[in-house]
């Protein structure tokens, strides 16, 4: 099972480049770095983190290849790290609220977690991002704990510390990491759809100059999102954002 080693920082420029630079150092697998505050926190395709005290930002550090009696994953496989990442902390954040808030915090593909409050009023609880080579990535893990500009966080959150999450999160995240390593993502479809924002949605998504429509039709085993478009044929999507249009 991983263990972690965790530094606190009062503010870095993003714990991502604190996690780079060990990589770099050669620390080992589960070195975590949190920050109260970051002046340079970024998320996926270029967007910037705000990260002012009160939230949770970390990065840990991974070296799947490096696990005796496990194949080492494949570059494809890698990516459904980050999927994996989203229901680690869907179950580290459900361990800490009472059943009816726990309910509304979903998965969405492919990097975020969800509140979705009734009357589908939907808040941007997590953003994960994962950067790295096969020999060792870089997970970062952005949680608004409490509500900062304008981002909401689930309500009962605000009686819990930021350490109390991180504690919920990276444990939740050991005993899933194991089964990744064991089964890769195949281990993990039942329950990501289960818990997916999107599902009984209509979902588009950029692919290029191309903007794809059509009814979420689930996640396959390479961690890609099913749509089935409105000819009735399947496409799998690999990479981009996913926006909700409407209910299918
Ligand atoms: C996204 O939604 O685009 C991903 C956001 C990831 C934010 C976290 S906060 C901790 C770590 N440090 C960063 O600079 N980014 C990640």
């Amino acid at each position: 099972m991983i263990s972690y080693s965790v530094t606190v920082k009062d503010e870095v420029s993003s714990t991502n480049d604190c996690i780079k630079d060990l990589i770099a150092q050669g620390a080992p697998e589960g070195t975590v770095v949190r920050a109260r505050r970051q002046v340079g926190g970024y998320g996926r395709r270029g967007h910037g983190w705000t990260s002012p005290e009160g939230g949770l930002y970390f990065s840990l550090l991974l070296r799947p290849a490096d696990h005796a009696g496990h194949a080492p994953p494949s570059l494809c496989e890698l990516p459904t790290l980050s999927l994996v990442a989203g229901l680690a902390v869907r179950r580290g954040i459900c361990q800490l609220v009472p059943s009816e808030e726990a309910a509304c915090i979903k998965v969405k593909w492919p990097n975020d977690v969800l509140v979705v409050y009734p009357g589908d009023d939907l808040r941007k609880l997590c953003g994960i991002s994962l950067e790295g080579t096969s020999r060792a990535l870089c997970l970062g893990i952005g949680v608004n704990v409490a509500p900062v500009e304008g981002r909401a966080c689930v309500r009962d959150l605000a009686d819990v510390t930021v350490d109390e999450v991180l504690e919920s999160v990276l444990q939740a995240f050991a005993e899933l990491y194991e089964q990744w390593l064991a089964c890769s993502f195949a281990a993990f479809l039942e329950e990501y759809d289960r818990v997916n924002a999107l599902a009984g949605r209509v979902v588009s998504v950029q692919q290029g100059d191309e903007r794809v429509g059509g009814a979420f039709a689930g996640t396959d085993e390479t961690g890609r999102m099913l749509l089935r478009l409105a000819d009735g044929t399947l496409r799998a999507i690999s990479s981009g954002e996913a926006h909700i249009e409407s209910m299918a």
